[in-house]
């Protein structure tokens, strides 16, 4: 398996010190800066804005990966591509109109992701495979970060991972939550190959040594 990519999400940061903390990610060798907006509806909890995105847009040259746990979502989409976001996710489990979403998004000439919680089975993305760049697997319930890995996703991860070849289309799926250098192992082996992490490169002392963890943990 080649090596999958890495993006730290800032959720587990400093956040009086979140400009440098986006730095030091792509210093230590980071792919892509993921992003958690929650709305307190969606997910029983806040965490971003627009502002923060386009604050922090100057101090990086990663790209940002921007995920909405945000339900009604539409008239979001345009203000976080404004705010500089280079792939915005959504959740199938946002409404009854993914398909408007996911154009909606491509609008903007952002790269569309579709995010999936963990009680929703695989099929629910399958009508819509030819609008989505990405699938985010949601390996925890959304809303926190340091939860525990649900290893019941691995199957779907597979499933999906089958659904996504078949298209003949390259689509990246992402897993996102409770990943470590263990778990990531288990997920690119279910077929996983970009890996969301907090706890896992935040929590750490050394952010270049955690990265290298998760990514050759995640090849092994
Ligand atoms: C959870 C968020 C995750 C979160 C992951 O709702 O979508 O991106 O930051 O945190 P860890 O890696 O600590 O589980
Ligand atoms: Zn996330």
């Amino acid at each position: 398996l080649s090596s999958p990519l890495i993006a730290p999400s800032v959720l587990s940061a400093d956040f009086s010190r979140m400009a440098d903390e986006v730095a030091a990610v792509e210093k230590a060798g980071a792919d892509w800066l993921h992003l958690d907006v929650m709305d307190g509806h969606f997910v029983p909890n806040l965490s971003m804005g627009t502002q923060l995105v386009s604050a922090l847009r100057p101090h990086s040259r990663l790209p940002f990966d921007v995920h909405l746990m945000v339900a009604p979502v539409d008239s979001y989409i345009a203000a976080f591509a404004k705010a500089g976001a280079d792939h915005i996710h959504i959740h199938v489990e946002a409404g009854p109109h993914t398909h408007r979403s996911l154009q909606h998004v491509r609008d903007h000439g952002v790269k569309a992701g579709l995010a999936i919680c963990p009680a929703t089975p695989p099929e629910a993305v399958e009508e819509v495979l030819d609008l989505v760049d990405m699938i985010l697997v949601m390996t925890v319930n959304p809303g926190f970060g340091g939860q525990k890995f649900l290893t019941s996703q691995l199957r779907k991860i597979r499933t999906l991972r089958e659904m996504a070849d078949a298209t003949g289309r390259d689509i990246r799926i992402g897993v996102d939550g409770g990943i470590t250098p263990e778990t990531a192992t288990l997920a690119t082996q279910a077929g996983a190959d970009v890996l969301i992490a907090g706890t896992s490169v935040y929590g750490q002392e050394d952010y270049a040594r955690a990265i290298n963890a998760l990514r050759t943990g995640g090849a092994s």
